[in-house]
């Protein structure tokens, strides 16, 4: 009896939280209402079987429960047998024919629908849009390189006008059909906007596509929903639904694939000249000084420091009110009033001869060792820093200046910036250190890690071992 009553606390608590959860769909923003039929669908066929088989079970409980008599043995019940499995076999069909109806669309792009690119990698999202020609170039793997990260073809005509987004966030224009090609650099990813409905895994050597018209402008974040290593939480992008004016104005301020080519190489003895402001607080040899909040700056490579200059031109880094000595550089920046003067000092600051900073913090070294198996897989093991992961150069670096950046992250005074990406997966990553103390024992361990010179012939020699 009491069994019973169980039961029937469960069918009725269950039902009555399906409908009155708070939990629910996000607001559909796409054509793809019929996936959400698709999954109403299913929650009524196992909802009603659900329902049956526990009030079944109610029934059974009851009306056989433990008497004196024997019960029937009945092996063969060809009636029942054919009842059960036409029943069955309607329930299943019911969930999942529409679900290949809506499949059938989903892999069928309209004719009239334009073709944009998002290629991921980890832990980032970059997009390509077609140019004038409205068709997107070949790529290859073999053609990836720092000033062509996209693998574009440089022999392809077509490829030329193509328009790259190097931002994590992406404009499309509302109401138009868009196929999305799904390119992956390195492992599984996966594409998905909850607002859309749709998602698609990225599958390292194939070009996957999905395809939606977006109903409704606004923001959706963009989720990678495959696990793709230590980063995969942090692999968010944004897709902006636009009205098509709106649209036209972001893509008009786009790059093409030809002008990141044309640009001149960086001139460091320009970038010497330049240089004599950053002086008087980096030093002479960059090497920093410590008493005016001054990090060492050599050691790290062109690209870092080229991409941190350019955020605080724009306001994407030091511009929070905490972050006072982040806030010292902004004005500075006027001094470079270009890419192509950030270009030219970031080359003659990646050429300065590297000296190891001076030690001037303790901390836990083996404590801070367990820590740095999170840092490691963007920095390098040895803190020799992953160009290609956007990671700089840790090891040999001011100490002191690390601790400060480390709280920053985790406080938000330093990559809370929207459009910050690779600060907000630092950001996220810092939040490991519960205190000061951890900070200071993960730069007490970086603080034993080979010195700039050592660290290159301990590279050196890995490779050679591997060989
Ligand atoms: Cu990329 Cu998870």
């Amino acid at each position: 009896m009491l069994l019973a009553v169980v039961l029937l606390l469960l069918v009725v608590g269950t039902v009555a939280f399906h409908f009155l959860s708070p939990w629910w769909f996000t607001p559909l923003a796409s054509n793809w209402g019929t996936i959400d039929l698709t999954i109403l669908i299913t929650f009524w066929v196992t909802g009603v079987v659900f329902i049956a088989v526990n009030l079944f079970l109610i029934y059974c409980v009851l009306k056989f429960r433990n008497r004196t008599e024997r019960a029937d043995y009945e092996p063969e019940n060809t009636k029942l047998e054919v009842g059960l499995t036409v029943i069955t076999a309607i329930g299943v069909a019911a969930m999942l024919a529409p679900g290949l109806f809506v499949w059938g669309q989903f892999i069928d792009p309209p004719d009239e629908a334009w073709e944009l690119e998002a290629l991921g990698q980890q832990w980032r999202w970059m997009y390509r849009l077609p140019g004038e020609d409205g068709e997107l170039g070949t790529t290859d793997p073999g053609f990836i390189s720092a000033d062509n990260p996209f693998g574009i073809n440089p022999h392809d005509e077509r490829g030329q006008d193509d328009l790259l987004v190097s931002s994590s966030e992406v404009h499309i224009p509302v109401d138009r059909p868009v196929t999305f090609l799904l390119r992956s650099k390195d492992v599984l990813h996966n594409f998905a906007v909850a607002q859309f409905r749709v998602k698609m895994d990225l599958v390292p050597g194939l070009v996957t596509y999905m395809w939606l018209t977006p109903t409704e402008t606004g923001t959706y974040d963009i989720l990678c929903e495959e696990l793709c290593g230590v980063g995969h939480f942090a692999m968010r992008g944004r897709v902006v639904v636009d009205s098509q004016e709106d649209f036209d104005a972001w893509s008009a301020q786009q790059v093409t694939f030809a002008e990141t080519q044309a640009l001149p190489p960086p001139d460091p003895t320009i970038g010497q000249a330049l240089y004599g402001t950053c002086m008087a607080c980096h030093g002479v040899d960059g090497s920093g000084v410590e008493q005016l909040n001054a990090p060492k700056i050599t050691g790290l490579d062109e690209a870092y420091i080229a991409h941190q200059l350019t955020n605080f031109k724009k306001g994407i880094r030091g511009a929070n009110e905490e972050d006072k000595y982040g806030q010292t550089m902004a004005p500075m920046m006027a001094l470079l009033p270009d890419d192509a003067s950030i270009r030219h000092v970031s080359a003659y600051v990646a050429g300065l001869p590297d000296e190891q900073a001076a030690t001037t913090i303790e901390g836990d070294a083996e404590m801070g060792k367990r820590y740095y198996v999170t840092c490691e897989q963007c920095h390098g093991d040895i803190g020799q820093g992953i160009p290609a992961m956007g990671a700089p150069r840790l090891s040999g670096q001011s100490d002191w200046y690390l601790v400060r950046q480390l709280f920053n992250f985790k406080h938000g005074i330093r990559g809370a910036h929207p459009d910050d990406l690779y600060g907000f997966q630092m950001g996220a990553m810092a939040r490991i250190f519960r205190d000061q103390q951890s900070m200071f024992d993960v730069v007490a361990y970086i603080n034993t890690m080979p010195s700039p010179a050592e660290g290159e012939n301990q590279i050196a020699s890995l490779e050679l071992n591997q060989e």
